[in-house]
């Protein structure tokens, strides 16, 4: 039986393939590549030694993700795919509610027809909004403030009602806070099409040489330094969530929402400092106006991941900025090989 992950060769789901691969679980591949790479799926059958069996499906084209169950014995899906730049959601909206909305539906619709019914879905601790205290726990209100935050909250709107509708589902919904870092290897990592949206990306960008420095939105924040203080967690303990999060759904029944974060808040001025300390190089900056949307303060309480999922980040931002360095030192370009007439391709 496998383990069908959506969004696989993206940055969080090219990350949990390794841990899935080196868990001993069966997988398949659903990818669109449409803001992924095929490279990620070949670095991480390079790291693992074992092969993926990938389709290049799109969640819309229903009848394609029907052959892909209907090919294969799946026992449960983590769901990745998901369009997730804020900024972009704003400027197309309709986008975004139709690839992420409609094609998270199919998905459950094929799931629900082939009687699978176990699914981990990569929400967002976006869905919160600004929120009016922190630590933010799973039982705060939410109130998404973009549209893509608001794809993900209707999402899991939606799911509860799938799991209300028929109570043999048995869901997990994961609520990631800031995603960073890479695998200790080097091999895969961030890969943003285009100017990166992420402060760890950019920065890593401008340590590289790409960008000429980076913009800090805003110093006047009522945070410690007054830039944005954010919940960083490293992209592999993140993949160990989603591994806690398939036992969970495949022990169980019912839906639930976990934060998955550190649970300790970062300010931008001290992800700045870190990175050059680990990497020793200095990262130009120039403070600049606030980002439209941006919050001040988020970071997570993560207790309930640690209790029902025994589950909890155990990597700090050293090690964060160590692994994004050694990413993007060792693939200037990302997954995008440029070679040139002296280098043959590998
Ligand atoms: C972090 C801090 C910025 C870039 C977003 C999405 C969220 C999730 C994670 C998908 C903020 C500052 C950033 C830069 C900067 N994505 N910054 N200069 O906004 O907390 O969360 O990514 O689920 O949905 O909203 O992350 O990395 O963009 O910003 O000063 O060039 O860094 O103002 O304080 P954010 P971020």
């Amino acid at each position: 039986m496998a383990i069908l992950v959506t969004g696989g060769a993206g940055y969080i789901g090219s990350h949990t393939c390794v841990e899935l691969l080196n868990h001993g679980y069966d997988i398949i591949v659903l990818d669109n590549f449409s803001n992924s790479h095929p490279e990620s799926l070949q670095r991480v059958e390079r790291l693992t030694g074992q092969s993926i069996k990938t389709y290049q499906v799109d969640l819309l084209d229903k009848k394609s993700v029907e052959r892909v169950f209907a090919e294969n014995k799946i026992e449960a899906v983590i769901h990745f795919a998901g369009l997730k730049a804020v900024g972009e959601s704003v400027t197309v909206p309709l986008h975004y509610y139709q690839n992420n909305i409609t094609g998270t539906v199919i998905l459950c619709e094929v799931m629900q027809h082939f009687g699978i019914k176990n699914l981990v879905f990569s929400s967002s601790a976006t869905v919160y909004g600004d929120p009016k205290q922190v630590p933010i726990t799973e039982e705060m209100k939410l109130g998404a403030t973009n549209p893509y935050g608001r794809t993900k909250q209707m999402i899991e709107e939606i799911l509860r009602d799938v799991a209300f509708s028929d109570p043999s589902w048995s869901i997990v919904l994961l609520r990631y806070f800031n995603p960073i870092g890479a695998h200790v290897s080097g091999l895969i990592g961030e890969n943003p099409n285009g100017i990166p949206n992420n402060l760890m990306p950019y920065v890593s960008q401008v340590a590289v040489g790409k960008r000429p420095y980076l913009q800090v939105f805003g110093n006047d924040y009522p945070t410690i330094d007054g830039t944005g203080v954010r919940d960083f967690i490293h992209v592999v303990d993140l993949a160990m969530g989603h591994l806690r999060a398939l036992e969970k759904v495949q022990s169980g029944k019912g839906i639930d929402a976990y934060n998955l974060g550190a649970g300790k808040g970062y300010s931008v001025l001290e992800v700045i400092e870190t990175f050059e300390k680990v990497s020793g190089i200095k990262i130009p900056f120039r403070i600049v106006d606030r980002r439209p949307g941006d919050i001040s303060i988020c970071y997570a309480d993560p207790m309930k991941a640690r209790n029902k999922l025994n589950w909890k980040a155990v990597r700090d931002l050293e090690t964060m900025c160590r692994d994004t360095w050694s990413w993007q030192r060792n693939n200037p370009n990302g997954y995008n090989i440029i070679t040139d007439e002296h280098t043959p391709v590998q």
